[in-house]
């Protein structure tokens, strides 16, 4: 990117971040008055100091005698004013900024596809919100601040110069142009170190993230060295990183000084050359000395600020590409009432956004209404892939996925997913009651007899009942308190309260030992009788009963038929189901079930 169009682009990111202060313009503008009073007052100040050089100590003229005090007193308390509305002020617009900015960036989260949480460490997506959305407040309010105040003061300075002295105020203009090439060199640096700083911040919460969530096979598996190596690695490139930012920022403002410091000479030696001494006054020559004077902190701190702004704009340019991520693909415009869950997959294959590989290869499948399709197959086989396609996690690469006789892509995403319960092999569960866990989201609105009775058919209330506040106990942060089987029964619950036509299961019960397998079973069974359900098992005793049940190896479905068919075929099926029995110890259901004893 060339440095005209990165300027134009840092343009529109200032423009867009400005849009956000734009419900509290009174109090920018308070905050700007307040800011131009602070940095005036102190130019006001300085002009006063050759009235009182002249005319107090010179001349001992009574009316400045009298009144200096005064105005002294009354320029400073005005200042106080405006010290403060502009102090306030700009953290109450900075934090607003920061709360809409993290809302829309959240918000931008919850409508972003599948895809999109893959391609990216989660430690990223949480500290955008945690630190780089603060850098931005830091942007909107240090560096805004620091600008208008500073830049009124070296204005007012400038003027105060200029009216007292143009003629010594020249010596300035050899610090302009040299301050201009310093500033632009200086962040043109910030810009391209912040980025990495941001990408950086994102690491060190990740890997904080991971070994804490992982502190028990830390623990197991002697991971401190490692993780300590990992953490010490990413801190100093931080750290490194951090300080190239303090290096830049060092650098420049010594420059600046040095700079000052040939102006300062400059006006000394040109306020005293002989023909110009005679006629400026003592309060004239200090005048300008001590405006330039006062100038320069403010100079420093402008020319430091364009780290602030730079920070900022390429934390809010982070930012903003998030929120303007395309949303999920949403092109259907049929709103799906309730399915009559007449299910057929037609030639189905998909290639994962980031897989170079097919997935699934030309999965043809029907699920009838009203019957359940169990999806077995060795691990990794495509089983989870093909079910995600139904709630549109990912969509077909090729071949297409029809609902009651239409491409299920006419139907919009909300009223599609609507007609689906699932409960999936990594149960989620969020921080917060079992009862809101059971009823999340739409179904948040049940009625508690409802909750009950779902948790009751998905055998839950066995331990619910137990928990000192019963179903208004909080469980956790994803549930932690409870343990697999019981996380389990929850999801299953929660599926059963949503009632929705379409029911999958992709490992629902794994967690669970024999006896509550068999118990949520019936209840399953029952659930399961006016739905189309798709179970996806590894214990095959579990599906037997399901009116087909399909094979899948490397994303193609090799095996269909019922269980009968299936081992009359001998095939990959008959394999797995004798496999399986032969791994458990001999009990006598093994015989029962016909299976000839080797
Ligand atoms: N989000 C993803 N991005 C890229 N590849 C993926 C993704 N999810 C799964 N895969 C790949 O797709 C293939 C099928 O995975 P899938 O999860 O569907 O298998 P599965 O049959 O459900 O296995 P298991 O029985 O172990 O759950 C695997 O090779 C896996 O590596
Ligand atoms: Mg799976």
């Amino acid at each position: 990117m060339s440095a005209g169009s990165a300027d134009t682009h840092s343009w529109l990111v200032y423009k867009r971040l400005l849009g956000y202060t734009r419900p509290f313009w009174i109090v920018v503008l308070v905050t700007l008055v307040g800011m131009a009073v602070e940095g005036g007052a102190l130019a006001v100040f300085t002009r006063l100091l050759q009235p009182m050089i002249d005319q107090m100590f010179a001349n001992k003229n009574a009316y400045y005698i009298f009144w200096m005090p005064i105005w002294i007193v009354g320029i400073f308390v005005v200042r106080a004013f405006g010290t403060f509305a502009s102090s306030y002020g700009i953290s109450y617009i900075g934090r607003n900024v920061v709360q809409a900015i993290q809302q829309d960036v959240f918000a931008a989260y919850l409508r972003l596809p599948a895809a999109f949480f893959g391609a990216e460490p989660s430690g990223q997506q949480i500290s955008r919100i945690t630190y780089t959305s603060e850098q931005v407040a830091s942007a909107a309010t240090d560096a805004v601040k620091v600008s208008v105040t500073e830049g009124v003061t070296v204005i007012g300075m400038l003027y105060v110069m200029l009216s007292t002295s143009a003629y010594l105020t020249l010596a300035l203009l050899v610090m302009i142009p040299a301050i201009m090439v310093i500033t632009t060199v200086v962040s043109r640096r910030y810009r391209q170190i912040s980025r990495r700083i941001q990408g950086m911040m994102g690491s060190v919460t990740g890997t904080v993230e991971e070994s804490v969530g992982a502190h028990r096979e830390v623990r197991i598996y002697g991971g401190q060295a490692y993780e300590a190596d990992r953490f010490e690695a990413i801190t100093q490139r931080t750290r490194r990183l951090n300080l190239k930012v303090a290096a830049t920022t060092a650098t420049s403002s010594a420059t600046v000084q040095t700079v000052a410091a040939f102006a300062l000479a400059l006006l000394v030696y040109l306020g005293t050359r002989p023909s110009v001494i005679s006629h400026i006054s003592p309060g004239v020559f200090f005048t300008v000395l001590s405006a330039m004077g006062g100038m320069l902190p403010s100079l420093k701190r402008l020319t430091g600020v364009q780290s602030n702004i730079q920070r900022g704009l390429s934390a809010a340019d982070d930012l903003f590409e998030v929120i303007d991520l395309p949303p999920e693909v949403d092109r259907g415009s049929h709103e799906l009432q309730r399915t009559r869950a007449d299910l057929r997959f037609e030639g189905v294959g998909l290639v994962y956004p980031r897989g170079d590989f097919e997935a699934l290869r030309g999965v043809d499948l029907h699920c009838a209404p009203g019957t359940v399709t169990a999806l077995v197959g060795r691990s990794g086989g495509g089983k989870s892939s093909l079910v995600s396609l139904l709630p549109r996690f990912h969509e077909p690469t090729t071949g297409r996925i029809v609902l009651d006789g239409r491409d299920y892509l006419d139907y919009t995403l909300a009223s599609l997913r609507r007609q689906i319960a699932w409960v999936g092999q990594n149960v989620v569960l969020f921080d917060d009651t079992i009862a809101n866990n059971i009823a999340y989201g739409e179904l948040a609105g049940a009625s508690e007899a409802d909750i009950i009775a779902a948790a009751g058919a998905a055998n839950a209330m066995e331990f619910i009942a137990r928990m000192p506040q019963g179903i208004h106990t909080q469980i956790g942060q994803s549930g932690n308190l409870l343990s697999g089987g019981q996380r389990q029964r929850l999801a299953i619950a929660r599926a059963i309260l949503k009632n929705a036509p379409i029911l999958i299961l992709d490992e629902a019960t794994s967690a669970l030992d024999t006896e509550s397998e068999r118990l949520i079973q019936q209840a399953l069974l029952r659930l399961m009788r006016d739905r189309t359900t798709l179970v996806i098992a590894h214990r095959l005793s579990t599906i037997e009963h399901a009116d087909q049940i399909a094979v899948v190896e490397q994303g193609c479905i090799v095996e269909r038929g019922t269980h009968a068919e299936l081992i009359a075929l001998g095939g990959h099926y008959a394999t797995l189901h004798r496999m399986q029995f032969h791994d458990q110890p001999v009990e006598p259901t093994v015989s029962q079930a016909g299976i000839p004893a080797v």
